[in-house]
């Protein structure tokens, strides 16, 4: 595959097997048809299979699509007819989710100006450009579904911002913009960077995010509502994330091949820093808006830290070091 990383932009199509294929191609519509393991068994093709940052743009050229498409209507009728508790628990979640798109959103920037290639440059425009149309699939969702007063975007996100927890409000509104401050400051800082690109791509979307989409997908299905605007859209969203962590893998497997003695530590220092705040944001306020879905914490606890050991893995560092 080394050979593939040294081609020319634009020249070589990534080989998918026949599962990634279709899932590669699905459209919206077929979306509905997909699992959320099947989706996330882009990042686990093991480091022989790594893609190149253009094999990840390129996925990011065929895999658009539009928040528009979507249709709402049975999401809605659902919603009017949901218990309490089911709001409740999808309000709590969803908050965490809307704000969080957009946090990622405004953070980004100063990674793609301490990009150390013009190819992760490119990657990082490409994400960039994902997480706002994230953020419009949760606003779209919010008006159409769940219904506001709000008249704009900055007035939907003050409505509702997550005031439940302190493991969130510390990594998005400290941890997230100081680091992105630091590149923006100085964009040679690759320390920051691979800070940085541990705390967004491997906490935050790797760990958290995809866990909670992986659950919330799951129940979906076990509901049978898989043919709803949510699902296809917020299975199109972890696609997009699939495409997002194997890059921030393939950053930081270079950083530590490349000199480990500089680069493993800081990793290693920023996860372990971290961790407790991954607990605190998958910790609900009422536990019943987990077990109302069959599930418990401890349950999602266990695939949030299994999947940090994979992407660990692949990486080449492990946290007890
Ligand atoms: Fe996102
Ligand atoms: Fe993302």
């Amino acid at each position: 595959m080394d050979a593939a990383n040294h081609m020319a932009v634009g020249q070589k199509t990534e080989h998918l097997e026949p599962d990634l294929d279709r899932v590669a191609k699905a459209n919206l519509k077929e979306l509905g048809d997909i699992r959320i393991d099947d989706v996330l068994a882009f990042i686990d093709r093991g480091i022989e299979n790594m893609p190149s940052y253009m094999d990840l743009y390129r996925r990011w050229e065929s895999q658009q699509w539009s928040v528009g498409d979507l249709d709402f209507t049975l999401d809605r009728e659902d919603w009017l007819k949901a218990s309490d508790l089911d709001r409740k628990a999808t309000l709590w979640s969803h908050r965490l989710f809307f704000n969080g798109e957009e946090r990622v959103t405004a953070t980004l920037a100063p990674f793609v100006w301490a990009a150390p290639t013009p190819e992760i440059e490119i990657f990082l425009s490409t994400q960039m450009v994902d997480e706002a149309r994230h953020t419009v699939f949760f606003d779209r969702w919010w008006r159409e579904v769940v219904g506001t007063d709000s008249k704009n975007l900055k007035d939907l996100l003050a409505e509702i911002r997550p005031d439940t927890n302190e493991g969130y409000n510390t990594l998005f509104y400290d941890r997230l913009p100081s680091t992105a401050q630091r590149m923006a400051s100085n964009p040679k800082d690759f320390d920051a960077f691979v800070e940085g690109v541990t705390i967004y791509h491997i906490i935050v979307e790797a760990t958290i995010a995809l866990t909670g989409q992986r659950f919330e997908l799951e129940s979906m299905r076990e509901l049978g509502t898989t043919d709803r605007g949510f699902y296809r859209g917020f299975t199109a969203v972890a696609r997009d994330e699939s495409r997002h962590v194997s890059f921030g893998i393939k950053v930081l497997q270079e950083a530590v091949r490349e000199n480990p003695e500089r680069f493993a530590p800081l990793i290693q220092r920023t996860l372990v820093e971290c961790l407790p705040l991954v607990a605190g944001t998958l910790d609900p306020p009422d536990p019943a808006y987990i077990t109302e879905f069959g599930h418990t914490e401890s349950e999602i606890l266990q695939f949030a830290m299994d999947s940090l050991n994979k992407r660990l893995r692949a990486i080449g560092i492990n946290l007890a070091a």
